[in-house]
This record gives structure tokens, C-alpha cells and sequence, in this order.
């Protein structure tokens, strides 16, 4: 038990004017004075809006934190911060991570908090709020929001995973209008966040395994009550988390962020858990760069049988014994005495755990794939580095040289895929230009491009895809995302032309164009950027600031923390 003053005595606790103040309006919520007096006073940071259906259940799960919050002695506040919903927002709801993230921060520093609870759900709201909680650090615990039943369609079972599989089979002509509109009102039919191991589940599983959450908490359904237990018992934690002072920077240290890669890799994680992660570290200052991703040193295999990399969705993970059973099974390459948010080491969480499903979880000796985790590919055409999921793409394209097809940006690639005279075979590398960062801007989930119209009729399903934008956590194929430095800023990938040669090899971890360094510089030498930023706004201050992929597309000035001191008084 640490004697350390509580946090929010610094409003509640003053007399005369100022405490009179700080208190008085509090009280219009019909609050009685003794929840004033000195008792943890726990925010709960809500991402709950219409506009985000995965995060809608969210005021629901708040009531049964803020149980807990009562029930150990704290006091409950709810305080909304922007939301993002992936499926609404446009041009992409990663331009307003770092902008979220920023919304937490200030609303936690700001205010009378001496704790703080992140409802966390659709992709990009787990890493925003863990983001500026730890700029703050004071102590903090996430509960996710959990993911949605499995979607059922004409005896199917189906998850987001599927829209691209409809959509191809829709443009081949498989599949009528009328199927479509059927089958999306059988996907989403909980409440809830994707069923698959999309970004949402990825980030839910990172929270988890980097200690930040209770056991278990990245599987539970929605739908399922135990959501709510979980929410109630995090609520009850945070309060003695406040007594004994475990802030996020004693739980992320480089062996919990070293957990969650090892993690990542066995579950079939999104590709985005790189962009996200790489941001987290730097705002605690844990060193972590993209090499650190690279885990076929470590021979991880593949465990989880989840979709888009295996078969299975998230309610199935969640019975066959979820993460901590998963985890179990990587027990020799966890660091099992990180401590996590429960005080206890991580082994904790898993080592009595028992897998249910050996069709859904396998044993380290006998995975369902050799080939796991996202491979980081360097060379001249990604000096800083590029990604690929290899579980997700096809075994016979990990090693492929081929002619480039390129795309200027995303206009020139919509106006010219489904053009018949487009000149294009299943051999070339389709290249898509100015969708990173700063070039779209906001690095939209655009990277698994749609095969060309054409060869689609051929039945081509899978070709080597290049750009500097990112993929949904749910999509696959041979896929390079993330090349850094993005065109927009001048890197190879900007002087990349129809027809050049480029030679990609998973296993060796290089992406190289056929050009001499001569004929590289000349070519950037004469380049013209085609980068257009904003004048005003949000946009400007993004365009101006946002570092780079491999970085992890956080601001420049964001990194690190500002603590949770704010000296001066409002009044
Ligand atoms: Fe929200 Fe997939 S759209 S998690
Ligand atoms: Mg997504």
C-alpha cells in the first residue's frame, strides 16, 4: 500500500474557493459529499458511439466497471473521448488515432483522476487509448469491448474475413446483389467488434498479453455475460491499483512488448499490431524498432486456427480456453514474471490454463502452420523497411520476380483496374503509390488491393501486391504494406515505373527493383512530389507532423509523456 496522496485531493480535498468549486457542480449529478471525500476517484474513458457499432454496447459495460469501481471503495466517472468506427469513417480512421490519443491524454490530465478504466473495441480505439494514458501514466487498466457472435449465412459460418471473398465472388459474378445485401445482414449479428482475428481481436489480444488487461479478456464475446464480469472485476481492480500505485510504465517494460510479439505471431495478428505497437513504445520510451518484429529467429509458429489466417472466429477461440490457453502453449518464449495490471506476473494468467480445442488452439509441437507472424522486409525499394503477413499470403508468390504495374495513387488505381486494355498478367507486381502517412494522408487499409477485373475472370485470386498504405487486419494475400519512406516523401518507392523489375523473397526478407543506386538517385533527383497538404485544420497539423511507418506513424511531438502534474489552478 503506498501512502502517496491521492491525485484528486488536488481538487476535491481544497478548501475555500477553489475546493468550493470544484466540488459544488459535481454535486448537481445528485452526488452525496462523502463520494468526495477521499475515496479513488476512477474515470472511465468511453469510446461508446452510434457511429461506432462495435463500441455501441459500450455505456452497458461502463454500468458494470463502475459496479466494481463502488464495490472496492472508488468512485466511478464517465467521460467520453472521440470514437472511431473503422467501417464510417473516411478517409480512413487511422488519420484520428494520434488525434484520439491526444483527446485521452488531456481529458485524464485535466481532470480530478486517479485512475483511469479504457473501454476499448473497434481497431484503432485500443491503441489511441493506451496511447495517451500513457503519455499520463497514472494507473490504468483496459477492457475491450469483446468480439461479435459468429456471423451464420445460408449454413455458413461467416466473419468481415468473408466480405472480400464476396466481393471477388461478386465481381466474377459468383454472387448477385441481392445475395450480398442477404449475407450482410447475417454478419453482424451481435453486438460487438469483428469476429475475426482483424485488427480489433489483434489489439485485443496485444492488451492482454502485454499485461494491461485481466486474464481472458481478449476473447470473451460481447454477447456473453462474462464480458461483463470481467468488466466488474476490472472495476474492482483499478481501485487497488490506485492504492498501490501500478501505472502503465511499470507494466510495459521491453520484455511485456517482447510477449505481445511473440503473441501476435502465434494468433495470425494484423499487420497493423506493428504501426500500433511501435507507437506505444515510444510513448513510455521502451526502445523498439521494426527489427524487433521479426520473430522467425524464435521459430513461432502458428496456434490460433482463426480467420483471415486459419478457419475459425473469435467465439470459437473463446471456448476452446482463449488467450491464456494460447499463451500456455508459448510458455518457453514468454517472459513469464512480467508483472501485468492484476500485480501478479503473467504466468499467472495462463499457466493453470486448459485448451478445450485442439482443432481451434494447437500445441507448439504440432501447430497448423510452420510459417507465422509478420516478416519485415528491407531493401532498396524499403530502406526502412517494409511487412508481410506470410500467413495470409500465398505459399507459391513468397518468392517472386515480376514486372511492375503501377498506380500513381488511388484515383489513377480506380480508374485503371477494371479497364480491359489495362496492361496486366498474373506474373506482374501491382504497385500502389502515395497511400501512406502523410501521402493520403492517414495510411488507409487499401494495401490488398483487388486483383485486376480481367485476370479475376481468369481466376486469379492472389498476386504480389506493393504500397506504402496498410491492410485490414481481416484481409490476406501476398501483400507488401507499410514501405517506408512512403512515396510522398521522396522514398524509392515514388520513382518506381511500369515495367521495372522487382524481386521480392519472403524467406530471405528482401523487396529489391532492379536498378542500379545510379539510376536510383537520378530518378529521385528529377522526381516531383505528389503530395498535396492541407492548409488548415486537423489534416495540416497530421501532414506536418506524422512520422513514418516504420516509427510508428505517431506525431513527432507526441512521443514520450508529459506526467500527470498540471501546477496551476483554474480559477
Ligand atoms: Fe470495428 Fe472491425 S469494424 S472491429
Ligand atoms: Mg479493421
Amino acid at each position: 500500500m503506498d501512502n502517496k496522496p491521492l491525485r484528486s485531493r488536488q481538487w476535491f480535498g481544497k478548501t475555500g474557493k477553489d475546493g468550493f468549486i470544484y466540488r459544488a457542480w459535481m454535486k448537481n449529478q445528485g452526488i452525496p459529499a462523502h463520494q468526495l471525500q477521499g475515496k479513488p476517484v476512477i474515470g472511465i474513458c468511453n469510446t461508446w458511439s452510434e457511429l461506432t457499432p462495435c463500441n455501441a454496447h459500450f455505456r452497458e459495460l461502463a454500468e458494470s466497471v463502475k459496479n466494481g469501481i463502488y464495490e472496492a471503495g472508488g468512485y466511478p466517472v464517465e467521460f467520453p473521448v472521440m470514437s472511431l468506427g473503422e467501417t464510417l469513417i473516411k478517409p480512413t480512421a487511422m488519420l484520428y488515432r494520434n488525434l484520439v490519443s491526444m483527446d485521452v491524454e488531456e481529458s485524464i490530465r485535466a481532470n480530478p483522476l486517479d485512475g483511469v478504466v479504457l473501454l476499448c473495441g473497434c481497431d484503432k480505439t485500443t491503441p489511441a487509448l493506451i496511447m495517451g494514458a500513457c503519455s499520463v501514466d497514472i494507473p490504468a487498466i483496459v477492457v475491450s469491448g469483446g468480439a461479435m457472435l459468429t456471423g451464420k449465412y445460408r449454413g455458413h459460418d461467416i466473419g468481415t474475413s468473408d466480405i472480400w471473398r464476396f466481393s471477388e465472388d461478386h465481381r466474377a459474378g459468383f454472387m448477385s446483389d441481392e445475395d450480398l445485401y442477404t449475407a450482410e445482414a447475417c454478419m453482424a449479428r451481435s453486438r460487438g467488434h469483428c469476429a475475426v482475428m482483424g485488427t480489433a481481436s489483434t489489439m485485443a489480444c496485444m492488451v492482454e498479453s502485454l499485461g494491461l488487461s485481466l486474464a481472458e479478456n481478449a476473447a470473451i464475446p460481447a454477447a456473453d455475460s462474462r464480458r461483463k464480469v470481467l468488466a466488474h472485476l476490472s472495476g474492482n481492480r483499478i481501485v487497488d491499483m490506485v492504492r498501490e500505485d501500478l501505472k502503465p510504465s511499470d507494466v510495459l517494460t521491453r520484455q511485456a512488448f517482447e510477449n505481445a510479439i511473440c503473441v501476435n505471431a502465434a494468433i495470425g495478428g494484423s499487420t497493423n499490431f506493428i504501426i500500433h505497437l511501435l507507437a506505444i513504445a515510444a510513448r513510455v520510451g521502451v526502445e523498439l524498432d521494426m527489427d524487433d518484429f521479426n520473430t522467425a529467429h524464435k521459430r513461432i509458429p502458428l496456434l490460433a486456427n482463426l480467420q483471415p489466417s486459419g478457419k475459425y472466429f473469435m467465439e470459437d477461440f473463446y471456448y476452446a480456453g482463449g488467450l491464456p490457453a494460447l499463451m500456455k502453449e508459448l510458455h518457453e518464449v514468454l517472459h513469464g514474471d512480467t508483472i501485468t495490471v492484476s500485480g501478479k506476473p503473467i504466468k499467472h494468467n495462463y499457466e493453470h490454463s486448459e485448451c478445450f480445442n485442439r482443432e481451434m488452439i494447437a500445441t507448439w509441437k504440432k501447430p497448423f502452420n510452420e510459417v507465422a507472424g509478420i516478416v519485415v522486409l528491407k531493401g532498396n525499394l524499403c530502406e526502412n523497411g517494409a511487412v508481410l503477413k506470410p500467413s495470409a499470403a500465398s505459399t507459391e508468390l513468397m518468392i517472386h520476380t515480376g514486372r511492375a504495374v503501377v498506380f500513381e495513387d488511388i484515383e489513377d488505381y480506380k480508374n485503371k483496374i477494371n479497364d480491359p486494355s489495362l496492361e496486366v498478367d498474373e506474373t506482374n507486381v501491382l504497385v500502389l503509390k502515395n497511400v501512406g502517412p502523410k501521402g493520403y494522408p492517414g495510411m488507409p487499409e487499401v494495401g490488398n488491393m483487388a486483383i485486376p477485373k480481367k485476370l479475376l475472370d481468369k481466376g486469379v485470386r492472389d498476386m504480389v501486391r506493393i504500397s506504402d498504405g496498410r491492410m485490414s487486419g481481416t484481409g490476406f494475400g501476398t501483400v507488401v504494406l507499410h514501405v517506408s519512406p512512403e512515396a510522398a516523401v521522396g522514398g524509392t518507392l515514388a520513382i518506381v515505373q511500369d515495367g521495372d523489375i522487382i524481386s521480392l523473397d519472403v524467406y530471405a526478407g528482401t523487396l529489391h527493383i532492379e536498378l542500379s543506386d545510379e539510376e536510383i538517385a537520378a530518378r529521385k533527383k528529377s522526381l516531383v512530389l505528389n503530395t498535396n497538404i492541407a492548409k488548415r485544420g486537423y489534416v495540416h497539423l497530421y501532414q506536418t507532423h506524422v512520422e513514418q511507418a516504420h516509427l510508428g506513424a505517431d506525431f513527432d511531438f507526441l512521443k514520450g509523456g508529459s506526467g500527470s502534474e498540471v501546477v496551476r489552478d483554474s480559477h
